[in-house]
């Protein structure tokens, strides 16, 4: 598939994830094969307003490339402002617009899946935001507001006409949250075969053999993990192997337990000791779930306050584990 002139073998995109697919993580992804990230999403108002701290999600370099920045809004004229802004300073792929945070701050501003019961509105803001910047515009939707209003398909098209040049399909309603296994691939099937432009397969995609169904069955353009990367950026990897048709080596407990390692350091890097480890705690957890030992541990971790002491409880989890890293 293709985000503009952009070519993505198999389509293979990290979603946007508050809190998850920061640089580092979208660096980490991109080193096992993830063809595109989206970062965080960033609020259009808060870029309207110079907010520094909102731009520094929007960081990027060489090591996740090509990257998208997703904003959220209602305002078609501030979309398209800070679309412009940072479409200037970043040089992203493309400008992905949320319509699918169920966050009832956010939706009861009419912004996120909000904007799925105001396609007059969405529309507006594509059409601006696509005026505004000359790189493409994506969007990304749920199957619809509730199980009465699953409009993804009519929505979709409308997304399209008014120039998105990809659409990513969570198939859940906004009502459905986040709930596992309520994933509709109809829908995202539906989608897809009404659209011209790619689209982007989203929900419940934690291995390979997910990822492959969701292509199978729905005939989409590509595959977006979100929660399956959660302490397992191989995720990507495992993909790859199975399109490829290559075997698949899950990583061992010592290449687990130095991806945290690594994770941290980059998250030290950037953000600096206090702040880093303190994001990091949730993410390291993650990567240290289901070994022995794993619950203590994060409570160590937790309390943690440099790089030196976060290695030394990972050692000795390490340790706690050796006789059945071979099981993992
Ligand atoms: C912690 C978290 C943060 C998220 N943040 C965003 C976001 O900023 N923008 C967005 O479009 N979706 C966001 N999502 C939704 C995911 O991109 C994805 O659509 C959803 O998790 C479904 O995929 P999954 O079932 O594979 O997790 C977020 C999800 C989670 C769990």
């Amino acid at each position: 598939m293709k985000i503009g002139n952009t070519n993505l073998k198999h389509g293979l995109i990290l979603a946007p994830m508050a809190g998850v697919s920061d640089y580092t993580m979208r660096t980490l992804c991109h080193g096992f094969g993830c063809e595109m990230s989206v970062t965080e999403m960033l609020s259009a108002k808060a870029i309207h307003f110079g907010d520094e701290k909102t731009e520094t999600l929007a960081k990027f370099d060489e090591s996740c490339t090509p990257c998208a920045i997703q904003i959220f809004g209602h305002e078609p004229d501030i979309m398209a402002e800070s679309a412009k802004k940072l479409a200037d300073k970043f040089s992203p792929v493309a400008i992905d617009i949320n319509m699918g945070c169920p966050v009832k701050k956010i939706t009861s501003n009419g912004e996120g899946s909000s904007l799925m019961r105001s396609p007059g509105l969405a529309s507006e803001i594509v059409k601006a935001v696509c005026s505004a910047t000359d790189i493409p515009v994506t969007v990304k939707i749920r199957a619809g507001w509730d199980e009465q209003s699953k409009n993804a398909v009519d929505f979709a098209l409308l997304m399209e006409k008014s120039g998105a040049s990809a659409i990513a399909v969570h198939g859940r309603t906004k009502s459905q949250m986040y709930t596992p296994g309520t994933v509709d691939l109809d829908i995202i099937k539906n989608v897809k075969n009404a659209l011209s432009v790619p689209v982007i397969g989203n929900g419940d995609i934690y291995t390979a053999e997910d990822a492959l169904r969701m292509y199978e069955y729905t005939g989409c353009d590509g595959v977006m993990p979100a929660r399956g990367v959660y302490g397992n950026p191989w995720i990507f990897k495992e993909i790859l192997c199975a399109l490829e048709g290559n075997e698949y080596t899950p990583p061992t407990l010592f290449e687990r337990i130095d991806m945290a390692k690594k994770y941290l350091y980059m998250m030290i890097a950037d953000k600096g000791e206090y702040t880093g480890i303190r994001e990091a705690r949730t993410q390291l957890a993650w990567f240290i779930k289901g070994l022995r030992g794993a619950a203590a541990s994060r409570v160590e971790i937790n309390r943690a306050e440099t790089f030196t002491e976060v290695c030394e409880i990972l050692n000795k989890i390490a340790d706690n584990n050796v006789d059945i890293a071979e099981g993992l």
